[in-house]
């Protein structure tokens, strides 16, 4: 009997059910507003491959992102959009984005990924050491060590955001620190070690000038910003975002510690808002990686609401569902989700998305690593589960350990 795709098992316990309960997710071609029930004895159950059923849940797409073995996504179904991809550890979620992101540059988005483990650095490399397909597009910048942004760069919208949001400082200490800060940079003469003659010397409230002092000195010990003013070092961020083609613009964040992680995410979406308000550059997708580890809560809120209308739309990736405020999953377009065991972490899922929660109770616990469970604009807002593609990247996503390394060496 031909039986290619091997269903005559399934076919058969169908026919030999009583009832069979099903979930109807979509019927195409029939008027929704009639009664209609498939003919028990006309109708033929076939399966469908996940290509053929995106081909006719979603048009066309224009510019096609390949994400997993016959499943294409449309590229500007993610850009301008909030992506989420949860799962737990190990699960395969920084490889997705690590497929979404180069594929986006390479589509032509203008791709930022705060690399919170130094994982990303791999993309430039094939697993056999030659140059990956996206090592052209790609920038890696490490915070503290060949990214340094002089202190005099930064303009007062920024430097009052980093002394606000990072560090804490007060209102009325904040104008009196961009007093000096406009008076010394008038003179050409702003640097730390003026900056705080200055705050020692002027006459200000002496809890003010506490407030000041330790702000400064904080934000001089992260070591990301310099004094010196010799523009050959300086790396302009406008020239990483050529207008003619993507790019890759990963921030290696992985030897910085928790205030100075704080404190560059802080500078980089500020200065980027300011990029992008000014036209000097066009729309990012920034990858967020374990983002509750370095934005404020509220910071939330502003990145996906506010700052998606200047043009920057985010792709967060968490192991922690909770750790994702429930407004963000109100406005997430696209969520991939990898295999999740916890209950509670499908509850909070199932709570916030608009899927229907035995799906997520019934797939979730059960996908094998690199499977995801997608769901929203790219997949034509139908619950599909797929393995995500291989593109043969060198990986650094494992866990280093020396029994690995002694094993692998044997
Ligand atoms: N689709 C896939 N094809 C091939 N290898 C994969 C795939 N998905 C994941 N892997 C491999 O599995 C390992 C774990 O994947 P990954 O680093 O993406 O997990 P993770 O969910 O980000 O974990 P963590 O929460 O610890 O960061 C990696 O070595 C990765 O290369
Ligand atoms: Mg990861």
């Amino acid at each position: 009997r031909l039986d290619p795709i091997e269903i005559e098992s399934v076919v058969r316990s169908i026919r030999d059910s009583r009832v069979v309960v099903a979930k109807v997710r979509r019927v195409n071609g029939v008027d929704p507003n009639r009664l209609w029930l498939p003919s028990r004895y006309a109708s033929r159950v076939r399966r469908v491959e996940v290509s053929d059923l995106l081909r006719t849940v979603i048009p066309p797409p224009k510019v096609p992102v390949r994400v997993g073995e016959g499943v294409v996504i449309d590229a500007t179904s993610v850009e301008g959009s909030v992506t989420l991809i949860v799962g737990r550890k190990e699960s395969g979620k920084s490889h997705l984005a690590k497929v979404l992101s180069s594929e986006l540059a390479r589509a032509g988005c203008n791709v930022v990924v705060l690399d919170v483990n130094g994982e990303y650095v791999s993309l430039g490399r094939r697993r056999n050491g030659e140059p990956s397909h996206v090592s052209d597009l790609m920038t890696v910048l490490a915070p503290g060590v060949n990214f340094p942004v002089p202190l005099a760069s930064l303009s007062d919208e920024v430097l009052a955001d980093v002394m606000t949001y990072a560090l804490g400082l007060p209102q009325t200490s904040l104008r009196e620190l961009l007093r000096l800060v406009r008076d010394l940079r008038r003179r050409r003469a702003l640097t730390f070690q003026n900056l705080m003659r200055a705050v020692q010397s002027v006459p200000m409230n002496e809890s003010v000038r506490d407030a000041v002092a330790n702000r400064l000195l904080t934000l001089e010990s992260t070591g990301i910003f310099t004094d010196s003013d010799q523009e050959e070092l300086e790396v302009d961020l406008t020239s990483l975002f050529p207008p003619d083609r993507g790019a890759l613009v990963v921030f290696d964040m992985s030897r910085l510690g928790s205030i100075q992680r704080r404190v560059f995410v802080e500078f980089l979406l500020s200065r980027m808002k300011e990029l992008l308000f000014n036209d000097e550059i066009d729309p990012i997708v920034l990858f967020a990686e374990e983002a509750h580890l370095y934005l404020r809560e509220t910071y939330w809120e502003d990145v996906i609401t506010r700052m998606r209308h200047i043009g920057i739309s985010t792709v967060l990736i968490t192991n922690q569902p909770d750790s994702i405020p429930a407004l963000i999953y109100r406005q997430a377009d696209n969520v991939f989700m990898f295999n999740i065991r916890n209950g509670s972490d499908i509850e909070h899922l199932a709570r916030n998305l608009e899927i229907d929660p035995e799906t997520l109770r019934s797939i979730l616990p059960n996908l094998p690593p690199g499977n995801v469970l997608a769901w929203g604009k790219a997949v034509g807002r139908l619950p599909i589960t797929f393995r995500v593609i291989d593109p043969g990247t060198m990986t650094l996503g494992t866990t280093r350990t020396k029994l690995g390394r002694l094993l692998r060496q044997a």
